[in-house]
């Protein structure tokens, strides 16, 4: 792996004054050495196939291999790490910090599962599955994915460390710019988890890139990011924003017909190299932009809020018309199975016996099955009594 010049931890500012850029560059560099914790911000990086050089190299994960993640445990974005010449330092507020060391990893080969691939990764030591288990609230175990994942990913023919599922995320801080003018809130690009911030663009021009350059780096920007839940988590408290933002803002003018959320391009790396801060991006080919409508001019009208009565599986509970099926049986104590909480998985698909759901159009739903009555938990908003089951 290699030599990190300098490094620092990702500011949830994470502000750049974008009008000292006169040009299109780097103005920041950022690595999740564990799935779902706070990133480090480095000066330079090593570009390497399957991301940048210890980007999410770790992943907690349930005892069967299963990825456990923020969105479903929304305090691993307190969790903040150093990195150190034999390993790393993890820190949390309420714990002792945990040192891991290379050379102390059991090594066991273990099968493991991110979105579907399933893939072997190593086992690391007892003591950081009891320092996570401790912090999750349930028996887990820290993964490592070695030097080299092997997690083979046919669609883009290259290995993909822990990462949802492209090795890089390249978002423009004019992009963060424009969502914050339109939004009631200020949003930080920490919220978003980019690997590489380009600065002295116009909002979204990473939409139109096809193939770019940073320093000895060629790299091919495969497709719009898809956004979830975890984009409305305060990376400082934890807490997840009751307004839904970013998410609502970036629902009136960066989802698609089927109501996906884009912000960011998912990239991959031609070749290994050096990027560095202030680095130069040349765009060296160009594709047609996406259209997202722009409904941010519509009046939106306010509901009233109403009680209504639920039933999950049987289980009954006192309601209301705005709050997603998920966020409302989670309070009242009724467990739900969830995964994403985005309505991409369908972990959280339920069937609805009587009584009526806005349900949004969401890849983890097929067509027609809106029309037979099924809804994902994570996004449908119950707007009368209803009764479900699973
Ligand atoms: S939890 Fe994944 S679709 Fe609802």
């Amino acid at each position: 792996m290699s030599k990190i010049e300098s490094e620092q931890q990702l500011s949830p500012s994470g502000t750049v004054d974008s009008d000292k850029y006169t040009f299109p560059q780097i103005s920041q560099i950022n690595i999740y050495p564990v799935k779902s914790i706070t990133g480090i911000s480095l000066s330079s990086s090593w570009v390497e196939q399957q991301g940048l050089s210890f980007d999410r190299r770790f992943m907690v994960a349930d005892m069967n291999g299963k990825m456990v993640t923020a969105r479903d445990n929304n305090q691993m974005v307190r969790i903040k790490s150093a990195l150190q010449a034999n390993g790393l330092v993890l820190t949390y507020p309420e714990s002792d910090p945990l040192h891991l060391s290379f050379s102390d990893f059991m090594m066991e080969e273990v099968s493991c599962n991110v979105w579907g691939d399933e893939f072997q990764a190593y086992a690391t030591s007892e003591a950081a599955n009891a320092w996570f288990t401790y912090i999750i609230g349930k028996k887990v175990q820290l993964l490592f994915t070695g030097e080299q994942s092997n997690r083979q990913r046919e669609k883009i023919q290259t290995n993909v460390s822990f990462a949802d599922g492209y090795p890089l995320l390249l978002v423009s801080q004019s992009a963060l710019d424009e969502l914050n003018q339109r939004s009631p809130k200020t949003h930080t690009m920490a919220q978003f988890r980019p690997n590489i911030v380009v600065a002295g663009t116009k909002a979204f021009a990473e939409d139109g890139w096809k193939r770019i350059k940073i320093g000895e780096v060629e790299f091919e920007i495969v497709k719009p990011c898809a956004r979830c839940v975890l984009t409305t988590v305060n990376p400082e408290t934890a807490m997840r924003s009751e307004q839904n933002e970013p998410l609502k803002t970036l629902s009136t003018f960066r989802a698609d017909e089927s109501g996906g959320i884009f912000f960011g391009q998912n990239v991959i790396a031609k070749n290994e190299g050096m990027i560095r801060q202030g680095d130069k991006v040349m765009v060296l080919e160009s594709k047609a932009k996406e259209v997202y409508p722009d409904t941010s001019g519509d009046a939106i009208e306010e509901e009233t809020l109403k009680a209504i009565t639920i039933s999950v599986n049987g289980y009954m509970f006192d309601g209301d018309n705005q709050g997603t099926l998920l966020d409302q049986a989670e309070q009242a104590g009724v467990a739900i199975t969830s995964s994403c909480r985005s309505g991409l998985c369908g972990a959280c698909k339920m069937t609805l016996e009587s009584g009526k759901v806005d349900q949004p159009d969401m890849p983890a739903l097929f067509p027609g099955e809106i029309e037979e009555g099924k809804v994902l938990a994570c996004c449908c908003v119950p707007k009368s009594d209803v009764e479900l089951v699973d």
